[in-house]
């Protein structure tokens, strides 16, 4: 268990993620900042009031000061703006990277040697802000996109060939947004190649429904977006850091090189443990699945030149 990890932005998200964290006995302490007065400090006592019912004897305060997160071990940065019906995660890239570049000062001020997960969006886009604002190496600035793709992708295959969740193997790469990369030629079930389970063009429709997975979603809340997922998502990539697990997860990572990629933050098989990320895997693709991810990063490539750090 940690002693502190703190999560910024008190909405849907980081709301939902400091509620799992503290489930999940993750930190002794839990802070939610955010800058809206009143609300993280609201939600905190209303979380830590159900640890006497859930079990958890993780404290939890709201917080509109940086200081209560001091030396923080790990930040959840869920910081900005949501997507409304219509627009893009592209489209939220101004508004957010100032907003997450404000967060990271603060984090690089109270928490030098924190690890920082990123989950705002346009996520591939706000790791590198976080990287540039906190000054922190690539291994203490990792993005959250990878785990809730491929979430949504075990999910629509789970349901297609009514099998368990937890028997569907799979990696999403790519940048977080239509570009994404769902890997067919390693999906399995319990290691049968997918490819033998379920016809082409099923198997079709669900990549393009994975793909579009958190469009839907908006398209159904019309207020915001998703949270449930991208939060269980968040939190087991902290939950594989705390508990130096070396689970191999798809995330964002900085790449210096690997896939034939550099500069760029882009989503990659990566070992998550108790340095942050320790290893980017490098996996054989097939031609068509290599030129995806490579239109996927220059995808990414283009809104970050947009930010201009
Ligand atoms: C989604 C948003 C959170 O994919 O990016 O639902």
């Amino acid at each position: 268990m940690l002693n502190k990890i703190t999560v910024v932005g008190a909405g849907n998200v980081g709301a939902t993620a400091a509620q799992r964290l503290a489930e999940k006995n993750l930190a002794r302490t839990v802070v939610m900042v955010d800058v809206v007065e009143g609300v993280p400090q609201g939600k905190a006592l209303d979380q830590w009031q159900s640890g006497p019912v859930e079990g958890y004897d993780t404290r939890i305060y709201g917080t509109n000061d940086y200081e209560l997160a001091r030396d923080s071990e790990i930040f959840v940065v869920t910081a900005g703006i949501a997507r409304k019906p219509g627009m893009s995660r592209d489209d939220l890239v101004k508004t957010n990277a100032g907003i997450v570049k404000a967060v990271c000062e603060q984090i690089a001020r109270v928490a030098p040697k924190s690890i920082i997960i990123v989950v705002s969006n346009p996520l591939d886009v706000m790791c590198y802000v976080a990287m540039k604002a906190s000054g922190f190496p690539r291994e203490r600035v990792i993005g959250m996109a990878g785990v809730l793709d491929t979430a949504r992708y075990r999910m629509f295959l789970a349901e297609a060939m009514d099998v368990s969740v937890e028997d569907i193997q799979a990696m999403v790469l790519g940048g977080h947004g239509d570009t994404m990369v769902p890997l067919v030629s390693y999906t399995t079930v319990s290691g049968i190649p997918v490819t033998q389970l379920l016809a082409a063009d099923k198997l079709a429709q669900i990549v393009t429904r994975t793909r579009n997975g958190g469009a839907e979603i908006v398209a159904h809340l019309k207020t915001g977006s998703a949270y449930y997922a991208p939060s269980a998502a968040a939190v087991q990539m902290v939950e594989a850091i705390v508990l130096d697990k070396k689970r191999i997860l798809p995330c964002a990572a900085w790449l210096t090189g690997e896939y034939g990629l550099k500069d760029v933050y882009c989503g990659v098989p990566c070992k998550l443990g108790k340095g942050g990320l320790e290893q980017i895997l490098e996996v054989t693709l097939t031609d068509q699945e290599k030129k995806d991810l490579y239109a996927s990063a220059e995808a990414v490539r283009a809104i970050q030149a947009v930010v201009g750090l």
